[in-house]
């Protein structure tokens, strides 16, 4: 116990981390909302907080002095990340954050294995288990996370594959599996040399996971890193509570257990949405293939209409009920505000206006919500893919403005297509369609749309915020 904190009980310590898992929960409920979402953040972030300073100078880690200046230099880093990353960017910094926490507790099983062994040459089974399950997993969540940030950021190249991979993986994988074996049985194997201070077997199956880890993501495309980013969260949550079992600490066990399960959770979310399973996801090779092996002219060739922001604006002006479905191409043109103007001015002209937002549109979970919610759009006007789509018959227009994956009628009809069976907003259900990208390039999956040639559907081509920043004023003007 610290001179900081002698005099207490040490019941205050579990009542402590017992608050601090409570707001972990807490959080975690409140971020299942967009609405609430932000206060989930401050609440997680508080109980961690609580978590880690208790921790810290219960133990006498730290002087409160250096404690301080951590959480000053970490604070300092985040508000700048905070305020200098792109929203685009966002999975990447995900990314770096999962890889930092499994590094973080492979090194701290590593550090505690280290200790008890200096102290007494002898290392309890549970323990060893412990800290090799941390070990290799916390290994291959910074390796394969950094590769996986890497090749977001795009200073990583596309998809590595090589003949024989899965052989060399399994060798690696076997590797720390072996060593990890002689840890359990015989932790005292190389560390009974007199000099040695540390325990060899523990850093070879750190050394092999690590390999491992870089070789596992880099065959899988840039595209599907997302789905390989959350999965990493879900490893880096269980390489923190194995670390909590080697250091007997009860909140870094509930705290590395609710990462580990709610990021398995999304991982299976976005399979799902995506109508493909996590085998695929990590052996297969979606997406590399941009032009999905078709002849875009069979399908697009004189059945294409385009049309301009003045005729939409005509549209608009007798329209109803309108429904936005924002994309990828939004987020990557930063059309939100000027999506939001345009939603405003026709709810001011008594249109009834929604978004409909595909659960996998954009490259991340929320993607939609997270750039509506920061252009001031009302959460109650955000209407899910099973909400919105029996409203589409009842719709006038639907404006679709950097979305193409999303609302790819060959997912409802087309068996053989990568898509088949994703659920998709049925825009081709309403009166009439103004898709807004900038060319008839294909989107995440690669494949042609046959909704750019549907007979209802119109072309309105450009960056989706200038586009929409033409709207905007034309149907400003026309309003005035
Ligand atoms: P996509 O199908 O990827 O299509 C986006 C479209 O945006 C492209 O066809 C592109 O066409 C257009 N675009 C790009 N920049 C633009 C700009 N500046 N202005 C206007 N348009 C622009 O996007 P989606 O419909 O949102 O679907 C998401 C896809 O990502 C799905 O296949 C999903 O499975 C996958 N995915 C999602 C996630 C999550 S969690 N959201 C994770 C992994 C994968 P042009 O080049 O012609 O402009």
């Amino acid at each position: 116990m610290s001179a900081v904190l002698g005099g207490f009980p040490e019941w205050v310590l579990s009542l402590a981390y017992l608050v601090a898992g409570v707001m972990f929960i807490q959080g975690l409920r409140d971020m299942t909302h967009p609405r609430t979402a932000t206060r989930g953040n401050a609440t997680s972030a508080a109980g961690m907080a609580l978590a880690v300073g208790i921790t810290v100078l219960w133990f006498d880690i730290l002087s409160p002095l250096v404690l301080f200046g951590g959480l000053l230099v970490g604070a300092v880093i985040g508000t700048w990340l905070a305020l200098t990353v792109e929203t685009t960017e966002m999975p990447q910094l995900v990314g770096v954050f999962n890889g930092f926490g499994g590094g973080a507790s492979a090194l701290v099983a590593g550090a505690e294995l280290t200790q008890l062994f200096n102290g007494t040459r002898t290392l309890p089974v549970d323990v060893t288990a412990a800290a090799a399950i941390a070990g290799i997993i916390g290994a291959v969540t910074f390796w394969g996370s950094l590769v996986a940030a890497g090749k977001l950021h795009g200073i990583i190249g596309g998809a590595i594959r090589y003949t024989g991979e899965h052989v060399v993986k399994v060798l690696f994988l076997l590797g720390a599996v072996f060593s990890g074996l002689v840890l359990v049985v015989q932790p005292e194997l190389f560390g009974s040399v007199p000099t040695a201070n540390w325990v060899p077997s523990y850093w070879a199956l750190v050394a092999a996971a690590s390999v491992l880890g870089v070789l596992l993501v880099i065959p899988i495309g840039g595209a599907d890193m997302p789905v390989v980013i959350a999965l990493l969260n879900s490893y880096s949550g269980l390489a923190a509570a194995t670390t909590g079992f080697v250091l007997n600490n009860t909140v870094l066990i509930i705290a590395g257990t609710l990462v580990g399960a709610s990021g398995m959770i999304l991982t299976v979310i976005m399979c799902e949405s995506m109508n493909r399973s996590l085998t695929n996801v990590l052996f297969g090779g979606f997406g590399e293939d941009a032009s999905g092996g078709e002849d875009m002219d069979d399908i697009y060739e004189g059945n294409i209409t385009e049309t301009s922001p003045e005729e939409v604006e005509m549209l608009l002006d007798v329209a109803d009920r309108v429904v936005i479905v924002p994309g990828y191409g939004m987020a990557v043109a930063q059309a939100q505000h000027a999506v939001a103007e345009l939603a405003d001015l026709l709810g001011e002209n008594g249109v009834d206006v929604e978004f409909g937002i595909h659960p996998v549109a954009g490259r991340m979970p929320g993607h939609m919500n997270a750039l509506l919610a920061e252009a001031d759009v009302s959460y109650d006007k955000m209407r899910e893919l099973e909400a919105v789509n029996p409203t589409f018959s009842e719709t006038d227009v639907v404006i679709v403005t950097g979305a193409n994956d999303v609302v790819n009628p060959r997912a409802n009809e087309d068996d053989s297509s990568p898509i088949a069976g994703m659920p998709v907003l049925n825009v081709t259900d309403a009166r009439s369609v103004i898709v807004n990208k900038r060319s008839l390039s294909p989107g995440f999956s690669g494949i042609t749309n046959p909704l750019f040639a549907d007979e209802d559907t119109s072309m309105l081509f450009g960056d989706a915020k200038e586009s929409m920043q033409e709207l905007v004023n034309h149907y400003k003007e026309s309003s005035s």
